[in-house]
């Protein structure tokens, strides 16, 4: 008799972001077919033993092949980058397609396309960064872009390159109302931190750990309230992305707490490093330079205290991996470089889950379906991906993570596949790491080795999120925008 699935997953502990079952499952086609107990053949079978199973990780926020203006050069493509996703039990990435001032959006984003081309090993979709929202990009280029699945874009209110004037902040937060997508902010206020970081410059203070007082919480703070304020102007949804202090999170839980449409999303690295870490010996503070910074325990408790009350809706890794050692990484521009010339990020695609599992469902700070929800879950609600990706249920893409959750792993750079040459969590000792990892139905890690095709991935339409369709009446008149 011919089997039923092309795969069996036998005696799972299957982890939702509702509930936790034992069940087997049954996939057909890359797909969910059946979830039930004693299940008729596969073609294949997977002994689970009751092991944990979660929906396969959706990154919400990480950055492969962006161009950089400066030359510094991002370390993963979307080959190393999603082999090094899977390999920590993400199936779903959605890097940027960045525009440049004075770029057509549409030219940005078929060159990022070119970019993946024939590489990534899991699903991928886009977000946009918009960084000239002209008449053209706001009045043809987006609307269209939008209905072509690409329904959510960064913008940003620092960095010279990419940042927004308020009212540029206003046309596109009206667009997307208008247009029904998710903006999401990157929130620190650029012109306190130029007058710092010169302040800083003139009294020598220029070390790696100078970038936290560059960006002190008043920086977030402010620009996430405004922000905030600008979101409550047109009644449109936003996300602030990277949120890493108290402060913000507070203004977060402010404005939830106001029934406005605030999303949040935080990292790991706000989660596991602190200021101390942009001080470690030798330069190494400069592997922990990330905008916002690393801050302190307390704004950590904080942080777990958002996650376990539902002030944040994702965690993503921001993942923005520079080399170390590298001629176009952290040291591009000399061996002691002033912190302002430290180009920003960290990696994290491959720990993100193991991370927030351990540290969080592990230690009791989160439960296991708050663990779903926010890496899995929501970022595929958020993006209009659900319910094909992000849960296990019938009908959804087999993405799937099965787990070993006593196992203890220290985390160490050999043992990860991107291609930066460190990680900010080298020694750190965590408890459960995946062992196997399915992208629609088809095995794309199993114990630790990296088994998916180069071009596997398939790229991913997004629809609108339910979260931007319209609500209320804005504060501002709507004939008015
Ligand atoms: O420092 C960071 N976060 N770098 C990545 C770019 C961004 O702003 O997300
Ligand atoms: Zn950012
Ligand atoms: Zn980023």
């Amino acid at each position: 008799m011919a089997a039923r699935f092309d795969l069996v997953v036998r005696d799972a502990t299957v982890a939702t972001a509702a509930d936790t079952m034992r069940c087997d499952i049954g996939i057909r086609g890359g797909r969910i077919a059946a979830l039930g107990e004693d299940l008729a053949g596969g073609a294949e079978e997977v002994r689970a033993g009751g092991a944990l199973v979660t929906p396969g990780g959706v990154d919400g926020h990480c950055h492969f092949e962006q161009e950089l203006p400066d030359g510094a050069q991002l370390a993963d493509d979307f080959l190393s980058g999603t082999r090094s996703a899977a390999c920590g039990g993400t199936t779903t990435i959605i890097p940027f397609a960045c525009q440049f001032k004075g770029q057509s959006m549409r030219a940005a984003v078929a060159d990022y396309h070119r970019r993946a081309e024939g590489k990534p090993v899991v699903d991928y979709a886009f977000h946009l960064i918009v960084s000239d929202p002209n008449p053209q990009v706001l009045g043809q280029e987006l609307p269209a872009l939008i209905r072509d699945g690409y329904t959510s874009f960064k913008i940003y209110m620092t960095y010279d390159i990419l940042k927004l004037a308020d009212r540029e902040i206003l046309d596109v937060l009206a667009l997307a109302r208008r247009e029904r997508a998710m903006t999401m902010i990157h929130a620190e206020n650029s012109d306190v931190i130029t007058w710092l970081t010169e302040k800083l410059e003139l009294a020598g203070r220029t070390a790696p750990k100078y970038h936290a007082a560059s960006r002190p919480q008043p920086v977030e703070r402010e620009a996430t309230h405004r922000a905030i304020a600008f979101s409550e102007l047109l009644d449109v949804p936003i996300l602030v992305v990277h949120v890493s202090s108290r402060d913000a999170t507070e203004q977060i839980r402010w404005a939830q707490s106001r029934g406005l449409r605030i999303y949040a999303e935080t990292c790991p690295q706000y989660l596991l490093l602190t200021e101390s870490d942009l001080d470690r010996p030798g330069g190494e503070g400069a592997k922990c330079v990330c905008s916002p910074p690393p801050r302190t325990p307390a704004d950590q408790a904080a942080i777990w205290e958002g996650l376990a009350n539902g002030t944040f809706t994702i965690v993503s890794s921001d993942h923005s991996p520079f080399s170390y050692a590298g001629p176009k990484g952290k040291f591009l521009h000399g061996p002691n470089p002033p912190f302002a010339k430290i180009p920003n990020g960290v990696p994290g695609v491959e720990t993100r889950l193991p991370l927030l599992f351990s540290e969080g469902v592990g230690k009791g700070r989160i439960t296991l379906q708050q663990f779903v929800a926010l890496t899995a879950t929501n970022p595929a609600r958020l993006y209009g991906l659900y319910p094909r990706k992000g849960t296990i249920a019938i009908g959804a893409d087999a993405d799937l993570v099965l787990w070993d959750t006593e196992r203890e792993v220290t985390i160490a750079n050999a043992m990860l596949h991107h291609a930066a040459d460190y990680t900010p969590y080298e020694g750190l000792r965590v408890r459960g790491w995946p062992t196997l990892v399915l992208s629609r139905g088809e095995t794309v890690m199993r114990n630790g080795e990296p088994l998916g095709a180069p071009g596997r991935g398939r790229y991913l339409r997004c629809d609108p999120p339910a979260a931007a369709a319209p609500r209320g009446r804005p504060v501002v008149d709507p004939a008015l925008f």
